[in-house]
């Protein structure tokens, strides 16, 4: 099985949420399973800052127009996994993956990820790479959404899977970007990937892609209604029986507290003694109290009103009469960010605020926290609330998406008998969260209940192998039903193609 992932971010060259820890753990995943995986992704100035002596493969000038342009190649860290980067100074050598420092949009986005897209394609379609085809792209979110529509004008071609990540974004631009996106006739139409009167990347991913998968069973489920389908509901239904969910792992090389290196201590579940000296490092870094005894909630999240930034930020009031202690790690929205800045400010000692993205500071306070909140309006998968539970981290969520299908609630009898591990909650309100967190506090206070849940954490396995397995079936499935590639070098079903030769590293 030889698989093309394109993703816009993979840790640990780029990075703004979860899109880029599936998008390293995947792959690993799926190469250990045996198949034979590359990465595509742009050559963001942060990539190209990770990688050492990436090797040129092949010129990628002229498309789009832009000419100076080509392909590069590095590994995964501690693999084999060639990881190509499409780098176009023009296009990506700037800081902030989308947004430029005021929060504001890049305004050739649309130029910029129809340029990978057309890079992917090209792979796909081997006229870049002719002695590697894949025989499947596995594309994923609005970022590569014109890939299956590119790749679909061709009669030959490799099959496309489309993962959405989260239909909140989509990709949406003007009429006017089509002309300069060098799509085939007649793709600007209600049929293909216009959106009223705009162009819709996410469209033309769910549109001509041969099967679509989501990162989770309940979300697959959710965005075929009204509420949670951001006006592509009725698209998605008329796909339904192409669109799979399928939950999101960890990748426990990284996420785990026994090895993890950014803590202050390594723990497991035979002996808590070293997240409790992850607790009071982390109070002292962040200025809190240094009190072994009060529960300290962590959120380590985009701040944004999906992850209900907003109401946490509403009962901040309250949790300050409490006897707790919360530290946040957030960034996103600029008006949020200031208003947290000052309820931290007015509460020094008992609320931490973080505004920024800090990878190491994010294991810190997953290991230090007790009780890690992970509300959200919708929620597609959640990678921290499966992080958290194996730092013996409490989570706190809301019961939607992929929350629901990693959480289960807590409550006497789910301790007793041993599946409680975290702390449900429906309504996402005040009301809802504020309930939840007074019930983790409650059980905080009594030991042994507490401890029986976080060893219960601690063993859940959310390990990637299931969900990889799962993903190359449904590449198995689709490969049987579609003619090789045949330009460049032909590959005859049964023979092996050529390897490729170029031998960077990262
Ligand atoms: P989403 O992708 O919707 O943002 P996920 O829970 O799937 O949510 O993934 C979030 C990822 O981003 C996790 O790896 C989390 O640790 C990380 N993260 C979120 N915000 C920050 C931050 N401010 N600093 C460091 N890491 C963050
Ligand atoms: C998105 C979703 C999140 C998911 C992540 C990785 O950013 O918001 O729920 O875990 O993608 O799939």
């Amino acid at each position: 099985m030889r698989l093309l992932f394109v993703s816009s971010e993979v840790y640990p060259f780029a990075k703004t949420g979860g899109l880029a820890d599936v998008s390293e753990a995947l792959p690993r995943a799926l190469a250990n399973l045996g198949a034979d995986v590359r990465i595509l992704m742009p050559a963001y100035g942060c990539a190209l800052r990770t990688v050492s002596r990436p090797q040129p493969i092949a010129d990628l000038s002229g498309i789009l127009g832009v000419q100076d342009a080509r392909l590069l190649s590095a590994r995964l860290p501690g693999s084999d996994i060639p990881v190509w980067l499409a780098d176009a100074p023009e296009l990506y050598q700037r800081d902030g993956l989308y947004q430029n420092s005021q929060g504001e949009d890049w305004p050739d986005n649309a130029r910029r990820f129809a340029f990978l897209s057309h890079v992917a394609a090209r792979i796909g379609l081997s006229a870049l790479e002719p002695r590697w085809q894949p025989d499947v792209i596995h594309a994923n979110d609005w970022h590569t959404g014109l890939v299956p529509l590119l790749v679909s004008a061709h009669a030959q071609r490799p099959a496309c899977v489309f993962t959405l990540h989260n239909l909140a974004f989509q990709g949406l631009f003007p009429a006017e970007c089509v002309a300069g996106l060098d799509l085939p006739p007649g793709s600007f139409s209600p049929d293909g990937a216009e959106y009223y009167g705009k162009i819709s990347f996410l469209k033309a991913g769910i549109r001509f892609a041969d099967k679509l998968t989501t990162v989770s069973p309940t979300y697959a489920r959710e965005i075929l209604t009204e509420e949670y389908g951001f006006g592509l509901d009725g698209l998605l239904r008329s796909r339904a029986s192409n669109l799979t969910g399928i939950l999101n792992g960890a990748d426990y090389g990284i996420w785990d507290p026994t090895y993890d290196a950014s803590l202050p201590a390594n723990y497991d579940f035979s002996g808590l003694n070293g997240k409790k000296l992850c607790k009071a490092t982390l109070q002292q870094e962040l200025g809190l109290a240094r009190n072994p005894d009060l529960p300290l909630l962590a959120f380590i999240s985009r701040m944004t009103e999906q992850k209900m930034a907003d109401v946490l930020l509403e009962i901040m009031p309250k949790l300050a009469q409490q006897n707790l202690q919360l530290c946040v790690l957030s960034d996103g929205d600029h008006g949020l960010e200031q208003r947290f800045r000052e309820m931290a400010h007015a509460h020094t000692g008992t609320f931490a605020v973080r505004i920024g993205y800090q990878e190491a500071l994010a294991h810190r306070m997953l290991a230090g926290a007790d009780l890690l909140l992970a509300p959200a309006r919708f929620e597609p998968c959640g990678l921290t609330q499966i992080y958290g539970m194996r730092y013996g981290t409490v989570p706190v969520v809301r019961a939607t998406g992929g929350l629901a299908d990693t959480v289960v609630d807590t409550s006497r009898t789910s301790i007793s008998d041993g599946t409680a591990t975290g702390f449900v909650f429906a309504d996402p309100s005040v009301a809802g969260l504020w309930e939840a967190i007074l019930r983790a506090v409650a059980f905080y206070r009594e030991p042994l209940a507490w401890r029986r849940l976080q060893l219960n954490d601690m063993k859940q396995d959310f390990g990637w192998h299931r969900s990889a397995n799962a993903y190359l079936s449904l590449y198995q499935s689709l490969t049987a039903d579609l003619p090789a590639v045949t330009s460049g070098v032909a590959v005859v079903a049964g023979s092996k193609p050529e390897p490729a030769t170029e031998k960077a590293t990262a």
